[in-house]
């Protein structure tokens, strides 16, 4: 379980305004407003090539937005770098993987925990007191969260040897070793096998029941529609719905933009069967 009591129920968790991002003639994602709410597992779909990634950029200060604002638990974060925002709670898994393959389990998680330390390269290069004081609690605070993502058999193991979908845990233990309040996944199911699929999505539910906000990328619509309270569909960089499951599964522009034209239409079927 997370500790809540900083968190305001009635704040969105992260928010965007009017949120663009053109690459020259090409506008990516133009004026997405979106509201995440504590507590909320807030699903992001729509085809290849909608900008839900380049959302997700923004979002975490990875791409500085064309025009619009981030609001993170209220505060303006519109041009914070990626390591600023990291600081204020929000952690993030890559749709590509990004693992140190040769390193092992555990010093990749450590990365996550840095983040959050005040450890300078200084104190790193001369092992200082400070260094020593917040090394032992990033092994302490990495351990914890090996244990509870069920990889601490692991911590020794090279990152690059462990099977596809234990990487991607590995990835989400990074994200939480960093102490966020919200979670944003990209894809984090993809190139899973349907077990390690299952596993992964019970995985974000026991985590939203710890507590922590979860926004996720995900083209599995069984998954977004039965485990999502909110969903944003993005088409061509537009949004085209927010709404309950309920709500886009009966949109008729969904209809017509994502599922009529079948580019997913193997899932969907799933969700009306
Ligand atoms: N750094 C970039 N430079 C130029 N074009 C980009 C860049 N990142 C994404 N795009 C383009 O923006 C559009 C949206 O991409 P992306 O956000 O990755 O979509 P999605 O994640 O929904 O598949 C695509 O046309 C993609 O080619
Ligand atoms: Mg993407």
């Amino acid at each position: 379980m997370i500790d809540l009591s900083n968190i305001d129920k009635n704040v969105p968790m992260l928010e965007s305004k009017g949120l663009c991002k053109y690459f020259g003639g090409l506008k990516a994602v133009e004026n997405v407003d979106m509201k995440i709410m504590p507590g909320d597992i807030f699903g992001i779909i729509g085809p290849n090539g909608a900008g839900k990634t380049t959302f997700f950029n923004m979002c975490t200060g990875m791409y500085t937005p064309t025009k619009g604002n981030v609001y993170l638990m209220g505060e303006d974060v519109t041009g914070f770098s990626p390591e600023r925002v990291a600081r204020k709670r929000m952690a993030r898994t890559f749709q590509n993987l990004q693992l140190f393959k040769f390193m092992s389990v555990l010093d990749n998680v450590k990365i996550g925990c840095h983040i959050s330390t005040k450890t300078g390269m200084w104190d790193a290069i001369f092992h200082t007191k400070r260094y020593k004081e917040d090394e032992e609690y990033v092994i302490y605070k990495s351990e914890e969260v090996l244990k509870a993502i069920g990889l601490y058999q692991y911590r020794d193991t090279m990152a690059g040897n462990l099977a596809y979908g234990m990487q991607r845990k590995v990835e989400i233990a990074r994200a939480l070793a960093l102490e966020p309040y919200i979670l944003l996944l990209d894809e984090p199911a993809a190139g899973m096998n349907p077990q390690e699929k299952e596993a992964l999505m019970d995985f974000i539910k026991m985590l939203n029941d710890g507590g922590y906000t979860i926004a996720v990328i995900e083209h599995d619509m069984k998954f977004v529609m039965n485990s999502c309270n909110r969903i944003l569909v993005l088409n061509f960089g537009e949004k085209i719905c927010e709404g309950t499951p309920d709500q886009v599964k009966s949109d008729r522009k969904v209809h017509e933009a994502y599922f009529g034209k079948g580019i997913i239409a193997g899932e969907a079927v799933k969700v009306h069967g």
